[in-house]
C-alpha cells in the first residue's frame, strides 16, 4: 500500500500541534479524550508532546458503517471515567470525515459543561463533510480517500502500521 504520510512527516506535525496546544494553554491543565480506537495512537503521541499538565479519557462511539452513514445517528459504546465540568478539553479523533460523529461527540460534551472545549484530529476529509464543523488541530488534511496505519483500520486491522498509508479499495460506506 502507498505511503500517504511517512511516520517522521506525522512526527513532525504532532510534535508542532503539540507545542502550538501548549502554547495556547500556557500555565492552565487540560483533558484529551480519545475516540476509541483509531485515536489512540495519536493520542498517545500528542500527550507526549504536548508540555502542559494533562491527563486524557476515552469515549468509544458505534462502529463505521453503511447504516450509520445512511441513518447519521451515532451511538456512544464507552463515556468518560472522570467529570469534565470547569476543564479544557480537548476531544483527539483520527478522521474528521463526515463530521457525524465530532458533532455527536461536541453536543455530548458541552452537556458536561466544560471550561472549554476544541477538536484535534490527525487527518481531515473536508470534502466528505455532512454537517458543518471544523478541527481546531489537525495535522493533514487528505483527499477523499480511504486510510489505514497510525491507528487507523480496514475491519480491524492495519492500526499498528507505523505510517499513514492509501488504502487500495474504497470499503462499502465510504
Ligand atoms: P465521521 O464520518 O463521523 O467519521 O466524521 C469519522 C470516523 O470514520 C472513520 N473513518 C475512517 N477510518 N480510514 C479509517 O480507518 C479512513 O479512511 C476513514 N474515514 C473515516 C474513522 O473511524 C473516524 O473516526
Ligand atoms: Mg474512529
Amino acid at each position: 500500500m502507498d505511503v500517504l504520510f511517512s511516520k517522521e512527516q506525522i512526527a513532525e506535525r504532532v510534535q508542532a500541534i503539540g507545542k502550538q496546544i501548549s502554547e495556547e494553554y500556557d500555565g492552565q491543565s487540560i483533558v484529551l479524550i480519545g475516540v476509541l480506537k483509531g485515536a489512540a495512537i495519536f493520542l498517545a503521541d500528542l500527550a507526549r508532546s504536548i508540555t502542559v499538565d494533562n491527563t486524557f479519557d476515552f469515549v468509544a462511539v458505534s462502529s463505521y458503517g453503511r447504516a450509520r452513514v445512511s441513518s447519521g445517528a451515532v451511538k456512544l459504546i464507552k463515556d468518560i471515567d472522570n467529570p469534565i465540568e470547569g476543564k479544557h478539553v480537548i476531544i483527539v479523533e483520527d478522521i474528521l470525515d463526515t463530521g457525524l460523529t465530532l458533532s455527536y461527540l461536541r453536543q455530548l460534551m458541552l452537556q458536561h459543561k466544560p471550561a472549554s472545549l476544541k477538536i484535534a484530529t490527525c487527518l481531515d476529509k473536508p470534502e466528505r463533510r455532512l454537517v458543518p464543523i471544523e478541527a481546531d488541530y489537525a495535522c493533514f488534511k487528505i483527499p477523499n480517500r480511504f486510510v489505514i496505519g497510525y491507528g487507523m483500520d480496514y475491519a480491524e486491522r492495519y492500526r499498528g502500521v507505523d505510517d499513514i498509508r492509501l488504502y487500495p479499495d474504497t470499503p462499502p460506506g465510504h
